[in-house]
């Protein structure tokens, strides 16, 4: 470890205004702030030191990302957070706040870093102090490793804002000390149902980044296509949506270089054995099973899988390992992080059927189970994944690997578990039972939910009264929108994932992430169903959705959230917008409630 000080001096300027105290989004866990009033910072020629920039200067990329921002943006919040509730007036534009005469001015930003060569991986240090002392000039930001800085400087891009009249002013004196409540807080992307641009996941990663958010979950493929080059097959790309609709090498190195510019870890999934056809069939047909057979459930017992089109891996037949052995090795050599999603959800057994290798299987011995052939998947396809990918490889699975009914016999503990059904009483079921858990609750956190149904030929839509009349479609049943109704951001923040778990369960919770399926999902929609309510879930899994006396603070959270999603849009994030607009300009007047304490406990 080495200490380094990087110091990035602003010239002097000498006026500044009464500004408002900007609440950054997510909330820091400890902000406070003093009565001097505003100091201004001028647009200067930065002077930023050669400090030793441990990871390929990506430090001082950031500080100059966050400089053009301010400085490109020249930001007002549209208003800030009004005492609770103070109906008139309306707490003033930041924009039509009056000028004072300042005598001093920020004069230097200074960087401290303990480890500068901390890589950005699970569990490494995201903290952060940031303070401007009354009148000192200087803005001291101290963090353990990069990441923690450049979470830092998120923060003071969204502090300095624009006096109005063409210069930047910071409130102060302000002191931050601020570290994530999880160290898992992510989302995730389906390149499998749809394809989505480069350009528009690196525009999810300056929302994450924006957010501090720090893992985005990219799901590659799915029986329906396979967009991502493999070295080994090239052929895979065949079912690819065109060839236009692939991923090079070339892109994914520039999507991890990206992300990892901005604290944010990517996690490749392959999901495995299910939701598998495209790609795989091109290397060879029967390494899957079932592909071209009929999926619906109008007849229960022959429907081989979720949703169109079927396909899993065949799990007996031999070649399946080596060549799920190839695409692994490949894909673990692309991509940077030490973990890798491996998928394990949603096994249908009737697809099965259509396996000669698995059918004489059970066939040769009648006591033999699909517990048992899932716990054949597994005994043969872990050693392969725990082979490749460094020494600190772990694996990530979908829960139904250990929680269904088919589930496998015996799961190794050290595998992290993404609980997706049944909300809190899963969680507790998996954390009790050993595991990590990675929280995404399909009834909380799925973002993709409440759009209708996708599938076609659908006639429980021709109906002459509301289909919403009947709870077991549209809402929370089978068919139309499975996890109906749509996740509003108070929904997601609302969640408190950790109830009813002791405390070493809850230990075991090491983050949540939001997932966005995309069959209803491209370019045209990834950012406004993302953003901004995965900025809620950041929140939540940054700084919790507590007060410092424990009352829920989804109220105070609006303010934030309706000027954070500007902000987004400010910065290219295409987040859809949550209310009109009068609601934003004028805090609280759109509550549903008077009394702001409504949300209990
Ligand atoms: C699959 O096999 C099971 C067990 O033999 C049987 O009950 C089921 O009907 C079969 N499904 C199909 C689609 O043939
Ligand atoms: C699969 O491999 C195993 C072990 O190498 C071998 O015993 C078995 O005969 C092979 N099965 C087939 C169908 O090739
Ligand atoms: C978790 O769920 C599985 C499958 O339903 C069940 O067998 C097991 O007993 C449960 N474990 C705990 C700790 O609740
Ligand atoms: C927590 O446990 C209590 C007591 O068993 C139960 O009544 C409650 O429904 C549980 N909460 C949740 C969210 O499951
Ligand atoms: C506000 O709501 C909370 C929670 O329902 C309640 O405890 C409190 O008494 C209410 N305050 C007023 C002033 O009505």
């Amino acid at each position: 470890m080495k200490g380094i000080t990087c110091l990035g001096a602003l010239a002097l300027f000498t006026s500044a205004a009464s500004a408002v105290k900007v609440n950054p989004l997510p909330a820091p866990r400890s902000i406070t702030w003093g009565h001097t009033g505003p100091i201004a910072i001028s647009k200067p020629a930065l002077r930023y030191d050669q400090c030793q920039d441990g990871h390929e200067g990506i430090l001082r990329r950031a500080w100059d990302r966050t400089w053009a921002t301010i400085t490109d943006l020249q930001w007002v919040p549209a208003a800030t957070e009004a005492p609770i509730p103070s109906f008139q007036p309306w707490p003033t534009d930041a924009a039509q706040a009056k000028r004072d005469t300042a005598t001093t001015a920020v004069h230097s930003v200074q960087l401290a870093i303990v480890d500068v060569d901390a890589d950005l991986q699970y569990g490494v240090d995201e903290s952060y102090t940031l303070e401007v002392t009354a009148n000192s000039g200087v803005i001291q930001i101290n963090a353990h490793t990069v990441w923690g800085a450049i979470h830092a400087l998120t923060t003071l891009q969204q502090l300095i804002i624009s006096d109005g009249q063409g210069g930047l002013i910071i409130e102060q004196p302000v002191k931050i000390e601020d570290a994530p409540l999880y160290p898992y807080r992510g989302i995730m992307i389906d390149t499998g149902r749809n394809f989505i641009s480069v350009a528009k996941i690196l525009e999810q990663i300056d929302g994450m980044a924006l957010s501090k958010l720090n893992v985005l979950h990219w799901h590659l493929d799915d029986t329906q296509s396979w967009p991502i080059h493999v070295k080994s097959y090239p052929q895979m790309t065949r079912d690819a949506y065109s060839s236009r609709e692939v991923y090079t090498e070339a892109d994914v190195r520039r999507i991890l270089a990206h992300a990892r510019a901005r604290g944010v870890r990517v996690i490749p999934e392959v999901d495995m054995p299910g939701h598998s056809s495209s790609g795989w069939k091109q290397v060879d047909p029967n390494v899957v099973t079932c592909t071209d057979t009929w999926w619906s459930n109008d007849d229960w017992p022959k429907h081989t899988a979720v949703e169109p089109n079927p396909g899993q891996l065949d799990i007996i037949y031999n070649k399946t390992y080596e060549v799920v052995g190839n695409v692994y090795k490949d894909l673990s050599a692309l991509f940077t992080d030490n973990w890798f999603h491996v998928g394990g959800d949603e096994l249908q057994n009737n697809c099965f059927n259509f396996s000669a290798y698995i059918t004489e299987w059970f066939a040769e011995d009648p006591s033999r189970t699909y517990n048992d052939l899932s716990q054949y998947w597994l005994d043969h396809a872990l050693p392969i994944f725990r082979g490749t990918g460094g020494p600190h490889r772990r694996l990530m699975m979908w829960e139904d690997i250990f929680i269904n009914s088919d589930a496998a016999h015996d799961v190794p503990r050290d595998i992290v578990m993404q609980s997706w059904n049944n909300g809190v009483d899963n969680i507790k079921n998996l954390t009790a039972s050993g595991f990590d858990v990675v929280v995404s609750s399909s009834d909380f956190l799925y973002l993709d939910c409440g759009f209708a149904g996708f599938v076609t030929n659908d006639p429980r839509y021709d109906v002459m009264s509301n289909p919403g009349g009947d709870v077991t479609f549209n809402y929370g049943g089978n068919g139309g929108s499975w996890c109906a109704p749509y996740k509003s951001w108070q929904r997601i923040y609302d969640y408190d994932f950790t109830t009813n778990l002791t405390a070493s369960e809850a230990q075991h919770v090491i983050g949540a992430e939001a997932p966005l399926w995309s069959e209803q999902v491209d370019d045209v929609t990834i950012s406004s169903k993302m953003w901004p309510r995965a900025a809620a879930l950041a929140e939540l899994v940054w700084s919790g959705n507590r007060d410092a006396s424990g009352h829920k603070r989804t109220t105070q959270l609006t303010q934030r959230l309706l000027n954070f999603r500007e902000y987004l849009v400010a910065n290219g994030v295409m987040a859809t917008n949550l209310v009109p607009k009068y609601c934003l300009q004028h805090p609280h007047a759109c509550d549903l409630y008077y009394n702001q304490s409504a949300i209990t406990p």
